[in-house]
């Protein structure tokens, strides 16, 4: 057994059970599988490697290195819950708990995790409805020890190793610190809404105030430049159309800092 896969957390709740699997396709598919099989409230997957890792919108997430974190919580917020911001509190967590070694960390609505404008880190959540209850699998993946990236990541992404040098943690230290930053999040989402969230949220949004491009319909492709003001209560993203169009909410897709 690896020094990885024997790791202890110190959190409530989060994390226990837990899988870890030196390769496998997805863990969120895996953590889809086992939720579906009864899996508990924060069990919790994690794999070296993944060969099918996914991310948002129908796109892939390079999984390759061993170095790096990819991560599925299975969350069963309970009855009733709305989950539509989730994925923000995730985020909140994740960026507090890797401003421990890049304070200047910040969000990407949704839910990316940014330095200097390239990508640290990535949240995927699925979910499905059982009876009144929602099913979640959070799933995230930090590039800790990659110093390399291949294709147009080379221009995007980054790691911490990339940001640190040999002062970066290892991925087994990272994961500790998150899980306890991302399950306080979720404890404070869980009892006040997306409302005891926002203002971490934007404190530290990459977006306030600055140009993006935002697709005004749906995969079209077509993109409108516009402000971001912020985050309304339900944590849809406010922007300000360069037209002067009315504010506009966007609650799906994607938003890309203009050029
Ligand atoms: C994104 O930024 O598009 C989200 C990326 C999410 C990647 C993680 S890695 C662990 C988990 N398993 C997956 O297949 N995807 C998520």
């Amino acid at each position: 057994m690896s020094a990885f896969e024997k790791l202890s957390f110190e959190t409530a709740w989060l994390g226990r059970p837990r899988e870890h699997w030196t390769e496998i396709d997805s863990t969120n598919e895996r953590a889809l599988a086992w939720a579906r099989a009864g899996a508990p409230h924060g069990a919790l997957v994690t794999a070296d490697r993944q060969t099918a890792g996914r991310g948002r919108l129908g796109r892939r997430w390079a999984s390759e290195s061993g170095e790096d974190l990819y991560v599925s919580m299975i969350l069963r917020p309970g009855p009733q819950r709305a989950i539509g911001a989730l994925g923000l509190a995730v985020g909140v967590g994740l960026r507090a708990g890797l401003s421990r070694w890049l304070p200047e960390a910040r969000l990407k609505w949704p839910n990316d995790v940014l330095v200097g404008g390239r990508k640290l880190a990535g949240i995927l959540c699925e979910a499905r409805w059982v009876g009144q209850a929602p099913e979640v699998v959070a799933g995230f993946g930090v590039n800790v020890g990659r110093e390399e990236f291949a294709g147009p990541l080379a221009e995007t992404a980054t790691s911490l190793r990339r940001e640190l040098g040999e002062a970066a943690p290892e991925r087994g230290e990272v994961l500790q610190v998150v899980l306890g930053t991302i399950e306080q999040a979720l404890e404070e989402f869980f009892t006040g809404g997306f409302a005891a969230i926002r203002e971490q949220y934007e404190r530290h949004c990459a977006l306030r105030g600055q140009r993006v491009m935002i697709e005004m319909a749906q995969g079209t492709g077509a993109k409108t430049p516009a402000v971001a003001l912020g985050l309304d209560a339900d944590g849809a993203l406010l922007v300000a159309p360069e037209d002067g169009g009315a504010t506009r909410r966007v609650e799906a897709g994607d938003v890309w800092l203009a050029p």
